[in-house]
C-alpha cells in the first residue's frame, strides 16, 4: 500500500464509523487501483462487501459512505459507479505537491523500513575446485539485487557466500593430486582453475572405479577433518586457487559477499546430530542417522528420511545447512534468512526447514525463505552449453557480452558519425555488456527458465538494459542540450496539465510500492517491469506528436517539465542501482 492509499484508508475508516457506528471500526475499504484510468485512479469496493451485513443495496451504502467521506485534500469528489463502486480520482494539486516533495529528497520520497531487521541473503555459493556455472551466475545476480533492495530499505543485511569447500570430495581430490601432481598441494598457484577442474573430474572417475583408491580418499578426509597439517595446507591451497577465480567474476559484476563456506560449520556438526537425538527425532536406518519427514515419500510411497549422518560417520550438505541455520539464528540473530538457489534444491530446503522446525530451532519471529530460480537455456531451448557440450565458463560468457557490446557500439558510432575516445568506448562497452547480462536475468520472473541470447539482451529496443540505459542517457542529453543543471530547477515548480504529464507523474509516484513488493515477494522482475513502463511513459511524454514540448516550452511549463525529466532520470538511476546496474551519462 502506498502513502496515498494509506491516507485514503484512514478517511474511509472514519467515514464508515460515522455512517454506520463504532462496530465498523477497522473495516477494510478494499481499495484497489482503478481498472481503467477513465474511471479515476482508485476504486473502493467496500460497499459491495457490506451489503449482506447491512442488508442494504450496495449503491445506498456507497452514498452513505461518500456523504461522510472527506478526501477533498487528495481527490476530486468521489463518484459512485456500477453496482456500488466508489471511484476516486487524484487531484492534480495533490500530485503536484507529491512530486514537489520527492524532488528535494535523494531517496525520492521512499521511507526506510518501519522495523529494520537483520536479514541474511545466502547467495552465489559456488563450489571449490569446480567451475562456477550459469546457475551460480543467476544466484549471484538475483541474490545481489535482493540484498540491494533490502539494504536500501535500511535492513541490516548479511550477504553470505555459502561456498562448497568441505566434504568427501576433497579427500578424493587431495588423494589424487598426491599421486599425480604433488607440487599442487604444497605450492601456491601451481594449478590454474581449469587444471583443477580437470583433475577433479579425473579424481572422480578414479574414485568411482577403484575401491582401494576410495579407501585412500576416505583416509584423506579423516585427516582433513582431524586437522592434519599437510592435508589442511593442501586444502587451503585448493580453496585459494578457486577463490581467486571467483573473485574475478565478483569484481567484474561488482558483487560484495562475505565468504562463510561449509567448512566454517564443521565443528558444529556433531552438536546438530546430538541435539536431534535429544529431541527424539533421530532414527537409525541402515546405519545412517536420519529424521523422518512429513509430506515426503519415495516412489513406493514410503516415508522419506533426511540423512544427517551417514553410516561411515560422515556428515552431508543437509547437516551443514542445519548447523548454519542454527548459527544464523542464534549468533547472527537473523530475522529472515533467504536462500537463493536453483529450483532443484527446493526439496532440500523444505526438508531442512522442516527438521529445524520440528527440533524447535526456529523462533516465531524468524522467517526462512527459499528463493528458487529456473534454468538458463541456450537458444536451442536446451540447457545452456558451449558448442562442444561443456559448461560455459562465466568469465568467457561475460567477456563475450562485453565484446559484442563493443562491436555494436562501434557500428553505432560510425552510423552516427561520432568520434569518441578508446577509453569512452571501452567503458561504455563494459557497462552495457555486464548490465545486459544482469538485466536479462533479472527481468524474467525468476521462477521460470529463460533463454540466454546475446542478441536479445543487447538490443536497444525492448525490455533490455541498453534500452533503459539509453532512456537515462537521453534525459541527460536534454540537460546538456539546454545547458540545464537539473539540480537547480527550483522548488514547488511542478504544474501538470497534459495527459502524458499526468500519466508520467502518477507513475513516478509508484516506485515506493514497487520496492515494497520486491521486499516481500523477492521478485526483482517487478522492478524491471516498473522501470520499463516508466521509460515508455517518459517517451510518450517527450514525444513531439503525442507528448509535450520541453526545452522550447513557455514558463512555467518548461521548468515543470524539466523537473519531470529529472525525476524520471533519478528514478531510473535509483531503480537500476537496486538491480546492480550502473547508468551512463552518455552512451
Ligand atoms: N554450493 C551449493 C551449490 O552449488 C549452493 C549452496 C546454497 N546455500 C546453502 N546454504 N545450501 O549448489
Amino acid at each position: 500500500m502506498n502513502p496515498t492509499q494509506e491516507k485514503l484508508k484512514v478517511q474511509f475508516e472514519q467515514a464508515l464509523v460515522a455512517a454506520f457506528g463504532a462496530d465498523f471500526v477497522g473495516i477494510d475499504p478494499i481499495l484497489v487501483a482503478a481498472s481503467n484510468p477513465k474511471f479515476g485512479d482508485y476504486q473502493a469496493n467496500v460497499a459491495l462487501s457490506l451489503s449482506k451485513k447491512l442488508g442494504k443495496q450496495p449503491r445506498i451504502i456507497a452514498s452513505a459512505i461518500v456523504e461522510k467521506l472527506d478526501v477533498s485534500q487528495i481527490c476530486e469528489p468521489p463518484e459512485i459507479a456500477g453496482p456500488g463502486f466508489i471511484n476516486l480520482k487524484l487531484k492534480t494539486a495533490y500530485l503536484e505537491a507529491q512530486l514537489n516533495a520527492i524532488q528535494a529528497d535523494p531517496r525520492l520520497g521512499i521511507p526506510t523500513a518501519k522495523t529494520p531487521q537483520r536479514e541474511i541473503v545466502d547467495f552465489s555459493s559456488p563450489n571449490i575446485a569446480k567451475d562456477m556455472h550459469v546457475g551460480h551466475l543467476r544466484s549471484t545476480i538475483i541474490g545481489d539485487a535482493i540484498a540491494r533492495v533490502l539494504e536500501f530499505q535500511g535492513h541490516d543485511v548479511l550477504r553470505l557466500n555459502h561456498i562448497g569447500d568441505w566434504g568427501t570430495q576433497f579427500g578424493m581430490l587431495i588423494a589424487y593430486l598426491r599421486e599425480v601432481y604433488p607440487e599442487a598441494l604444497t605450492t601456491a598457484n601451481a594449478l590454474d582453475i581449469g587444471d583443477l577442474v580437470t583433475f577433479y573430474r579425473q579424481a572422480k572417475q578414479r574414485f568411482d572405479a577403484d575401491e582401494a583408491f576410495q579407501e585412500t580418499a576416505r583416509q584423506e578426509v579423516v585427516r582433513l577433518q582431524a586437522g592434519a597439517q599437510d592435508t589442511l595446507h593442501a586444502w587451503k591451497l585448493l580453496c585459494e586457487q578457486s577463490r581467486q577465480e571467483f573473485q574475478l567474476i565478483y569484481d567484474l559484476l561488482d558483487i560484495k559477499l562475505i565468504e562463510r563456506g561449509e567448512s566454517f560449520y564443521n565443528s558444529l556438526l556433531p552438536g546438530v546430530v546430538e541435539d536431534l537425538e535429544k529431541s527424539g527425532l533421530l532414527v537409525e536406518n541402515q546405519g545412517a542417522k536420519c529424521v523422518f519427514l512429513e509430506g515426503f515419500t519415495n516412489r513406493e510411497g514410503e516415508p522419506l528420511p533426511l540423512i544427517v549422518q551417514k553410516s561411515d560417520g560422515g556428515y552431508n550438505y543437509a547437516t551443514t545447512d542445519l548447523a548454519s541455520l542454527r548459527y544464523r539464528i542464534q549468533q547472527d540473530e537473523a530475522k529472515r534468512i533467504i536462500y537463493v538457489t536453483d529450483a532443484g534444491q527446493a526439496n532440500h530446503f523444505a526438508q531442512v526447514f522442516q527438521v529445524a522446525g520440528k527440533a524447535g530451532w526456529i523462533p516465531d519471529d524468524v522467517e526462512l525463505v527459499h528463493v528458487p530460480f529456473g534454468l538458463v537455456l541456450g537458444e536451442d531451448g536446451k540447457k545452456f552449453k558451449t558448442r562442444s557440450g561443456d559448461t560455459v565458463r562465466l568469465r568467457d560468457l561475460l567477456d563475450e557480452a562485453i565484446a559484442r557490446s563493443h562491436t555494436d557500439l562501434k557500428a553505432r558510432l560510425q552510423e552516427e558519425e561520432r568520434q569518441e575516445t578508446e577509453e569512452f568506448i571501452n567503458e561504455v562497452a563494459k557497462v552495457v555488456g555486464i548490465s545486459a547480462v544482469k538485466y536479462a536475468d533479472l527481468s524474467q520472473n525468476r521462477t521460470s527458465n529463460y533463454v540466454f541470447s546475446y542478441d536479445k539482451m543487447l538490443d536497444l529496443k525492448g525490455n533490455t538494459a541498453p534500452y533503459m540505459l539509453y532512456a537515462y542517457a537521453r534525459i541527460q542529453g536534454i540537460s546538456r542540450k539546454g545547458e540545464i543543471n537539473f539540480k537547480e530547477l527550483g522548488n514547488n515548480a511542478v504544474v501538470l496539465e497534459h495527459e502524458t504529464e499526468l500519466a508520467l507523474a502518477k507513475y513516478l509516484l509508484q516506485l515506493d510500492e514497487v520496492i515494497n513488493t520486491v521486499e516481500q515477494d523477492l521478485l526483482p522482475h517487478r522492478l524491471c517491469e516498473y522501470l520499463y513502463e516508466l521509460s515508455k511513459k517518459f517517451n510518450q511524454f517527450y514525444d513531439r506528436d503525442r507528448g509535450v514540448r520541453v526545452l522550447d516550452a513557455e514558463e512555467p511549463q518548461r521548468t515543470s517539465r524539466l523537473i519531470l525529466c529529472d525525476l524520471t532520470a533519478r528514478t531510473l538511476k535509483l531503480g537500476l542501482s537496486l538491480l546492480g546496474i550502473q547508468v551512463l551519462e552518455r552512451m
